[in-house]
């Protein structure tokens, strides 16, 4: 596709990566093996080191490594859920939770986000089934939207109710998008058991690197039990390599000028697309306060379907429609802001001039 507005691959669209970046990869050490199941110490203390960035003090026993975030719900849904059990996530969000739930033979039921406040979580206690954990996604994937005290403060209510535990997944916690936008981890959050989620896919946008971190808190004793016990889990597959163990402290130093490049990227697309945007009556973009995509909304005139399926076929640009991410309302596209800003402005041109022909 020449123009692909869906790209969420940030080593495929012509960011910098600075020269050597990998080179800490060939440590010496890396030759001898020492199984840890969370994970090599000086590692988890460099995470520990990258989470006050956000003002979070965490002790190096309080982290766990694993290679993906993926990975980690897979680990968490082992941990907290016998099979048949549900966990409570997100809509609109992250599609592939509904898989990596389904895998668990776990349920994923959902709460839904609304765009009239922001898309704040207020998940309900509405199931039969028993709640074992409830997700959230901050900043969410694709809306874009933080969670602010308040929706925080409800995540936390319901997960008491349900004597559930809270998943928060904060891999885009590194990209607001608003010069003054406030990036508030969830991490450091104690009222219940909480296990907060990060990676290098996100925070180095290094995907291929197999790492990312689980951060445990909450009440001591829920902490300690659940820590013994994804110690197991994460013991039986010994899943992250040794040599990006070893890399880890010098690729979080040099992540900031990476993270700086893909920022600038998506601040300049969003940019863009709010210029070219505003010469369309009805067009309107959600601003987003964070993150890699930004969410239309366009009037209803022509099904998502008909209308992707057009823009991909006849003008060579591909975009996300709303119903993937199960968006409530009709006339939702979803665009990444990572594309090279030529693809971008083209992509966007394109689907701005098909959109004018359909109104
Ligand atoms: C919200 C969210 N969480 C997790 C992931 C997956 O990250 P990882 O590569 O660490 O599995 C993604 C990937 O796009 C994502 O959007």
């Amino acid at each position: 596709v020449p123009y692909d507005l869906t790209v969420s691959n940030p080593t495929s669209v012509g960011i910098p990566y600075p020269g050597g970046l990998l080179a800490a990869l060939a440590h010496e050490d890396g030759r001898s093996y020492r199984p840890e199941p969370f994970g090599l110490a000086s590692a988890r203390e460099a995470v520990a080191r990258d989470c006050r960035r956000h003002g979070t003090e965490v002790d190096r026993e309080r982290i766990g490594l694993v290679a993906s975030t993926s990975e980690a719900y897979s680990f968490l849904f082992k941990l907290l859920c016998d099979p048949g059990d549900a966990v409570l996530a997100p809509v609109p969000s992250y599609p592939l939770l509904e898989h990596l739930a389904a895998l668990e033979g776990v349920r994923r039921l959902s709460y839904r986000l609304g765009a009239d406040d922001g898309w704040q979580p207020e998940p309900l206690p509405l199931a039969d089934t028993p709640v074992r954990a409830v997700v959230a996604v901050n900043p969410n994937n694709p809306t874009g939207s933080f969670v602010h005290a308040d929706g925080a403060r409800r995540l936390a209510a319901a997960c008491t109710e349900l004597r559930a535990a809270l998943i928060v997944d904060e891999v885009f916690l590194d990209y607001p998008l608003a010069p003054t936008a406030t990036a508030p981890t969830l991490a450091s959050r104690g009222e219940v058991l909480t296990f907060t989620l990060g990676g290098l896919s996100k925070s180095l946008g290094l995907p291929q690197l197999k790492l990312a971190w689980i951060v445990l808190s909450g009440p001591e004793p829920q902490v300690v039990r659940a820590r013994e016990r994804l110690e197991f889990i994460a013991d039986n597959y010994l899943s992250v390599g040794t040599p990006v163990q070893l890399a880890l402290p010098r690729l979080l130093e040099e992540a900031v000028v990476i993270r700086q490049a893909i920022l600038e990227r998506c601040r300049l697309n969003l940019a863009s697309l709010h210029a070219a945007g505003s010469a369309l009556p009805g067009l309107r973009v959600r601003e987003p306060e964070a993150g890699w995509s930004v969410v239309l909304e366009y009037p209803g005139v022509i099904g998502e379907e008909a209308l992707v399926l057009e823009l991909l076929d006849r003008h060579g640009v591909a975009v996300y429609p709303g119903y993937f991410f199960d968006f409530a309302r009709p006339g939702t596209l979803v665009l990444s802001l990572l594309p090279e800003p030529h693809v971008f402005d083209e992509g966007v041109r394109r689907l701005l001039d098909l959109l004018a022909r359909h109104l």
